[in-house]
């Protein structure tokens, strides 16, 4: 497992919703709009931030089945959507939500997407979608994955997916090495074999183009500063755990690195909506 916190998970929600790319969102709204309702598949749902980041985007009436293979974020999804929305109730294993015109099904699958995908996207649904999970994939994961969703003739919207792209400020003379290092790191298997880490936003835009989806991409970077400290330092020592793992860079360049207030980060994402032609 790659044993995401809910604590980290909940850091990051803001600075992630407000970074999504606006193009993106506004062509996935403006391709589901006429429907009177959508399904939708979350895969790599942590607590739910997704949901709570696309949903006033698509029309009204809103069914989504959340996948995680962390029984414990599951959990915390049911906890942090119930009190996202102005009203919840349980029925059965569902929640049913309310928030502002939006009525909303809120399904949980337990299931883990490298051993079953098949069964974690269940059999059909209107969109499959995912947040800050591209990365953690292998490239032969993204092929199935694309082959599996282009089968269902869902559309694909994904956001956040890391592109390798990071600036620190103020400026440190070990920054290009950390960043190299760090991308070793991401390399290394997060469950699905060799992971694509920031290779992942062209694999998607390759598969789904090989399957005659038409592919469009934004960018939807965390561009951090004044008011976002806790996360800039949380992303500092997220890096030096993951360098410290890797190796290649000595510990005392690498402590003052680790040990510099950072006033600004810049880390590149891409955003990927793939639709069926
Ligand atoms: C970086 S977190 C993103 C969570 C959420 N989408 C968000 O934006 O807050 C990646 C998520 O993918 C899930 N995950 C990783 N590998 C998985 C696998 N093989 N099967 C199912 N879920 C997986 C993790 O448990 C975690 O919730």
């Amino acid at each position: 497992m790659t044993g995401f916190s809910s604590a980290w998970l909940k850091l990051r929600e803001a600075a992630d919703h407000r970074s999504r790319n606006a193009g993106l969102a506004e062509a996935l709204s403006g391709r589901l709009a006429l429907r009177e309702k959508v399904s939708v598949t979350d895969i790599g749902c942590g607590t739910g931030s997704n949901l709570r980041g696309t949903a006033d985007l698509l029309p009204d009436k809103q069914s989504w089945t959340l996948v995680d293979y962390d029984a414990g974020l599951l959990e915390s999804a049911r906890v942090e959507l119930a009190a996202w929305a102005d009203a919840a109730h349980a029925a059965g294993g569902e929640l049913r939500l309310e928030k502002g015109h939006k009525r909303i099904t809120v399904a949980f699958r337990q299931a883990d997407l490298s051993a079953d995908l098949d069964a974690a996207l269940g059999e059909t649904c209107d969109l499959v979608t995912a947040a800050a999970f591209f990365d953690l994939a292998s490239e032969a994961f993204i092929r199935r994955f694309a082959k599996a969703v282009a089968e269902r003739r869902a559309v694909f919207y994904t956001v956040l997916t890391y592109n390798g792209i990071s600036r620190w400020q103020p400026h440190h003379p070990a920054d290009n090495a950390v960043t190299s290092a760090f991308h070793r790191h991401q390399l290394t298997d997060k469950g699905f074999g060799v992971a694509a880490g920031p290779m992942a936003p062209i694999h998607l835009s390759d598969q789904f183009q090989f399957a005659e989806y038409s592919v469009q991409e934004g960018d939807s970077p965390w561009e951090l500063g004044r008011g976002d400290q806790a996360l800039m330092d949380e992303v500092q020592a997220g890096h030096a755990a993951a360098v410290t793992e890797i190796g290649g860079i000595d510990a005392a360049p690498l402590h003052s690195w680790a040990s510099r207030q950072l006033s600004g980060v810049y880390i590149g994402h891409t955003d990927t909506l793939a639709m069926p032609v």
